[in-house]
């Protein structure tokens, strides 16, 4: 692990109120709310959390034991039983949001759909019986491999209206991360579609599909259900494979929740981490649903009246909390785009906000740096003045790039949350509620109400204000992830054995490093493990090596994060090859497709530099600290007396 080191954003004083009209009208309307619910929330963590779990959710039966926490073992809302599709969907048709649009769509060539809470009740019911028909039963599980489209998030909640586990798949990874993962979560069924749009490309989904099972790859699949999308020539199994469209008109539109266990698994997202494959992160129903449903409600302070869009992936986490699960919970608009910035139509971003009138709006800052790049003339040739809240999340977002969002997109009036959190950790954990607390551009601020982190040491004494050190998190909460798939040791060692029990209390290790300042305000300084974060995308530098090394010419890999302007990092590789293998730009080329097969394209080395040797310590490292200062093309000024051979570094430098 590195140890955080203190950046340039220390001296970032500038400091935004949200204005009294946005204020008056939030949902927590001033410092003095939000610090009396921190308050309240710290004194008495359970009774905060059964509260809300009573007022904001509905239940079929009421819990026994608000959290039972046995380190690091947490049940939240135990002995409750409850549907979160009921949540995100029933509960809404008995008020007038029967009719609102509860999804609005828009296809990338243009096309679009809305549908209200009614509607996508009766698909998710539909869909939900054809998974029963392919004999998907509650406790399977059930892999989504889609393209951002309504069927995507119908998909999902189906699986959760049954009990069946879902495991989406983003459909930027290729048919061999999809086989990886299908493999590990033993998935049943898969659901996909012919194709995806993408940058006015297609990209072929079921052919991925049909590679990642070729020759039984993945035996416990059964079927595979196909929506329609691009109606490209694809090849069907007929056994297997099943078109959505042929099923659909027989299917009922009646299909009652399933009654959950709170604690039953609602899905497994894979995420990287420093070491060895992806992890199956498993979260349940009960406590996912109030946490996403609160931190919807309270950071993205929604209104009826409001058109929210959120521009992740429903492969990604914040697909799942913040498109998908947190505002469907709270009876939202949520708006889905299948598109991105591209040649063709570089301001398609603003062309949606404008058409929809957006009020809410969230994205990455590696987006809003494309943006930025991309001139503002696209943004200000559309009207944006619907836009009232603002969000990024992802990465630090540099200050710079925050005051270009406020100014530009936000028209100098909307406030700006920058949400910190994980795959891990369910939903935002740090963040400006809009109406209550000042911003200070690159910095995340304040906890959540009932949120409890701090930055540590490795010994786990709390930092001094501003000293850099390690993210923790001192309580459970409910939104927190529970288990490794399959592998509860992993979980136990990844996130919980780092930094050693405080009074006996275990404290989650998030991988982070990061300071806090003299207001209290968190400052988030990127990984402290072998974890990059490219565009957004989170990515483990063991992997990477991996399917470098699997490639017949390469002995050896190791792979390293470089600042890049847009990407925050992009994919840095030294490769030594395989005797009489000769360096040559045919070879790098063709490594960096060798990674984009095994892995998918977000994982493409931006550049392979050829080495004879590695900088190793004497008992055998590889001190990646040094190849991150050559990636870089920085000098190195730290300590190299633990090399053991230095003049490996210049050659290092040169290439061979
Ligand atoms: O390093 C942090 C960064 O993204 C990591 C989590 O990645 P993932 O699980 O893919 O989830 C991303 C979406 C929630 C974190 O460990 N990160 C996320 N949000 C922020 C951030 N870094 C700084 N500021 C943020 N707002």
């Amino acid at each position: 692990m590195s140890q955080p080191t203190i950046e340039s954003i220390l001296q970032e004083k500038r400091l935004f109120p949200p204005s009294e009209a946005f204020a008056k009208a939030a949902h927590v309307n001033s410092l003095e709310a939000y610090k009396q619910l921190y308050e309240k929330a710290k004194l008495d963590p359970q009774k905060f959390w059964a509260e809300l779990a009573e007022t904001e959710l509905d239940w079929f039966e009421k819990w026994h034991t608000v959290l039972d926490w046995q380190p690091p073992f947490a049940k939240w809302f135990d002995g409750g039983k409850i549907n979160i599709t009921y949540n995100c969907l029933d509960r809404h048709l008995l008020t007038w949001r029967r009719n609102k649009a509860a999804l609005i769509w828009e296809g990338e060539p243009g096309d679009s759909r809305t549908l209200t809470y009614a509607q996508l009740h009766r698909e998710v019911c539909q869909f939900a019986n054809a998974l029963k028909q392919l004999d998907v039963q509650k406790g399977d599980r059930v892999g989504i491999y889609m393209p951002m489209i309504p069927e995507a998030a119908i998909a999902m909640l189906a699986c959760a209206r049954i009990g069946a586990t879902h495991s989406v798949v983003f459909g930027g990874f290729s048919a061999e991360a999809l086989r990886d993962r299908l493999k590990d979560g033993q998935a049943k069924l898969v659901i996909t579609s012919d194709g995806g749009w993408r940058k006015d490309a297609i990209v072929p989904l079921k052919d991925q599909v049909d590679k990642a099972l070729a020759d039984g790859a993945v035996p416990s699949v059964k079927d595979v259900l196909v929506v329609k999308r691009t109606n490209q020539e694809i090849t069907m199994q007929p056994s297997r494979d099943h078109w959505w469209h042929e099923l659909q008109p027989g299917m009922s539109a009646h299909c009652p929740p399933e009654p959950m266990d709170s604690e039953d698994m609602l899905f497994i997202l894979y995420t990287s981490g420093s070491t060895g494959k992806p992890k199956g992160v498993v979260h349940t129903t009960a406590g996912y649903n109030l946490y996403t449903h609160i931190t919807t409600k309270w950071i993205f302070d929604l209104k009826d009246t409001d058109v929210y869009w959120c521009t992740a992936d429903v492969g990604w986490i914040t697909g799942h909390s913040y498109i998908v699960y947190g505002p469907l919970s709270n009876g939202a608009t949520t708006l889905m785009y299948e598109g991105a910035p591209r040649a063709s139509n570089p301001g398609c971003i603003w062309d949606v906000i404008q058409k929809y009138g957006v009020n809410v709006f969230y994205t990455a800052p590696t987006a809003i740096r494309t943006f930025i790049k991309m001139g503002e003339h696209l943004p200000m040739s559309r009207d944006l003045s619907s836009l009232r809240l603002l969000g990024t999340v992802g990465e630090p977002i540099n200050p710079e790039a925050w005051m270009w969002y406020q100014r530009v997109i936000g028209g100098g009036n909307c406030p700006i949350v920058d949400t910190w959190w994980q795959t891990e950790t369910g939903g935002v954990m740090i963040t400006p509620l809009p109406g209550a607390v000042p911003t200070k551009p690159g910095s995340a601020t304040l906890p959540f109400p009932g949120i409890i982190p701090d930055v540590v040491d490795l010994d786990g004494t709390p930092a001094a204000d501003n000293e850099g050190g390690y993210l923790v998190i001192k309580h459970p909460w409910p939104g927190m992830m529970r288990t490794v798939f399959g592998d509860p040791d992993r979980f136990r060692k990844s996130y919980w054995e780092h930094i050693p029990p405080q009074d006996g209390k275990y404290v989650y290790f998030a991988g982070d490093g990061a300071r806090r300042d003299e207001d209290g305000y968190f400052w988030i300084m990127g990984r402290v493990d072998d974890v990059i974060n490219v565009a957004g995308h989170r990515l483990g530098t063991m992997e990477i090596e991996s399917a470098l090394v699997s490639h017949p010419s390469v002995a050896e890999a190791a792979v390293v994060g470089r600042p890049d302007e847009v990407k925050g990092e992009d994919v840095f590789a030294f490769v030594i090859l395989e005797g009489a293998q000769e360096p040559s730009e045919a070879l790098a080329k063709a490594l960096k497709q060798h990674v984009v097969n095994e892995i998918g394209a977000i994982a493409r080395p931006s550049e392979i530099r050829f080495a004879e040797a590695l900088p190793k310590t004497r008992s055998g490292k590889i001190m990646r600290r040094l190849l991150r200062t050559i990636a870089a093309g920085q000098e190195i000024t730290s300590d190299t007396s633990t090399l053991e051979d230095r003049s490996i570094l210049d050659k290092l430098r040169e290439g061979v």
